[in-house]
C-alpha cells in the first residue's frame, strides 16, 4: 500500500489541506507519539469512517514528560509507523520536528485546569498541561472536523474535552474502546519495555478492572469497596508498584463513593518494571471486559 504523504512543517500541512477544506471535504486528526500499535490503527479507521481526509500526527512530544521520565527511549520507528498507515489509507503524516513545534521562545502554555492536577496529573506534575498544550496547537495547524483519540488514555481524553470546550476550538472529539491483547492487557507502545515476566505481572491491572466489573455488574455499590479491592489485587503482585486503584464520576473524574446514579469508571496506574503502565473500564458497561 503506498505510504501517506509526510509533512514535516505548518505551512506544508496547510497547504496540503487547504485544497481539501475549500473543496468541502471534512478532516479528521488522529494525534499519536508513533510507535502505532493496534489500538492506534483502530484510530485511524474510525477517523476514515468519520471525515474525508485523515491526518495522523506523530510526535514525541517532550513537554508531556516530566524528569527523569523516558522521553529518550520512547519507541521511535517512521519507517514501520508508515507502513501502517498505508495499510490503513492515512492520507497524511504530520512528523514535525521539536524545534518546529518548540521554536525558541515559544513558552506559551494551556492549562487544563483541576482535572489536569489528579489522577495521573498527581504522579506526573504538568503532564497534562504538556498535553493539553500540543493537542491545542496541533489542533490549530490542522484545523480538523473532528479528532479521534483512545480512552485508555482517560482523564487525557477528559482533559482535551474539557480544554476544546473552555476555548471554544470547535473540535468534534472522539473517544474510541481500548483494543487489548489476547489476555486482556491494554495495548499500549509503553508494553515493549517488558520483559516477558514483568509482561506477565502487567496483567494484574487489567485483572483488577475485570474483578470491579464483575462486583458492580452483580449489583456492587460501595465504590470505596471496589476501588480497595483493586488497590489490593494489584499492590499484592510481584514486580508491580501501584500509582493508584480509584473509581469515579466518568465525566468529572472526581471520587465516587457510591455507584448506581450515575456512569462510573474504574482508573489504574501502576508501575511494572520500567514501565508506567495506565488501564479502565467503564463500570456502567455495555460491553464487559474480557480476561483470561
Ligand atoms: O496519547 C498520546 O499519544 C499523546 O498524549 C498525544 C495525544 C499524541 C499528545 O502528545
Amino acid at each position: 500500500m503506498e505510504h501517506p504523504e509526510l509533512l514535516e512543517t505548518p505551512e506544508e500541512v496547510r497547504t496540503a489541506l487547504d485544497e481539501a477544506r475549500h473543496g468541502g471535504r471534512t478532516i479528521a486528526l488522529v494525534p499519536t507519539m508513533g510507535a502505532l500499535h493496534a489500538g492506534h490503527l483502530s484510530l485511524v479507521r474510525e477517523a476514515r469512517r468519520r471525515a474525508d481526509v485523515v491526518v495522523v500526527s506523530i510526535f514525541v512530544n517532550p513537554t508531556q514528560f516530566v524528569a527523569g521520565e523516558d522521553i529518550d527511549t520512547y519507541p521511535r520507528d517512521l519507517d514501520a509507523d508508515l507502513a501502517l498507515l498505508g495499510d490503513e489509507q492515512a492520507d497524511f503524516v504530520f512528523h514535525p520536528s521539536v524545534a518546529v513545534m518548540y521554536p525558541a521562545g515559544a513558552d506559551s502554555t494551556v492549562d487544563p485546569g483541576a482535572i489536569g492536577r489528579v489522577w495521573c496529573g498527581a504522579s506526573r506534575p504538568g503532564h497534562f498541561t504538556g498535553v493539553a498544550t500540543i493537542v491545542t496547537k496541533l489542533f490549530g495547524i490542522v484545523r480538523p472536523d473532528v479528532a479521534i483519540f483512545g480512552e485508555k488514555d482517560f482523564q487525557q481524553l477528559r482533559v482535551i474535552e474539557k480544554v476544546v470546550r473552555d476555548l471554544d476550538l470547535g473540535v468534534r472529539i472522539v473517544g474510541c474502546p481500548i483494543v487489548r491483547e489476547r489476555d486482556g492487557v491494554a495495548m499500549s507502545s509503553r508494553n515493549a519495555y517488558l520483559s516477558p515476566q514483568e509482561r506477565t505481572h502487567a496483567r494484574i491491572l487489567s485483572r483488577a478492572l475485570c474483578s470491579a466489573q464483575a462486583l458492580a455488574r452483580a449489583g456492587a455499590t460501595d465504590a470505596a469497596a471496589i476501588a480497595a479491592d483493586m488497590c489490593r489485587m494489584i499492590s499484592g503482585e510481584e514486580g508491580v508498584e501501584l500509582d493508584y486503584a480509584t473509581v469515579v464520576d466518568a465525566e468529572t473524574l472526581e471520587c465516587l463513593t457510591v455507584l448506581g446514579d450515575r456512569p462510573a469508571r474504574a482508573l489504574v496506574a501502576a508501575r511494572v518494571g520500567p514501565a508506567r503502565l495506565i488501564d479502565t473500564v467503564s463500570l456502567t458497561p455495555a460491553v464487559p471486559l474480557v480476561c483470561e
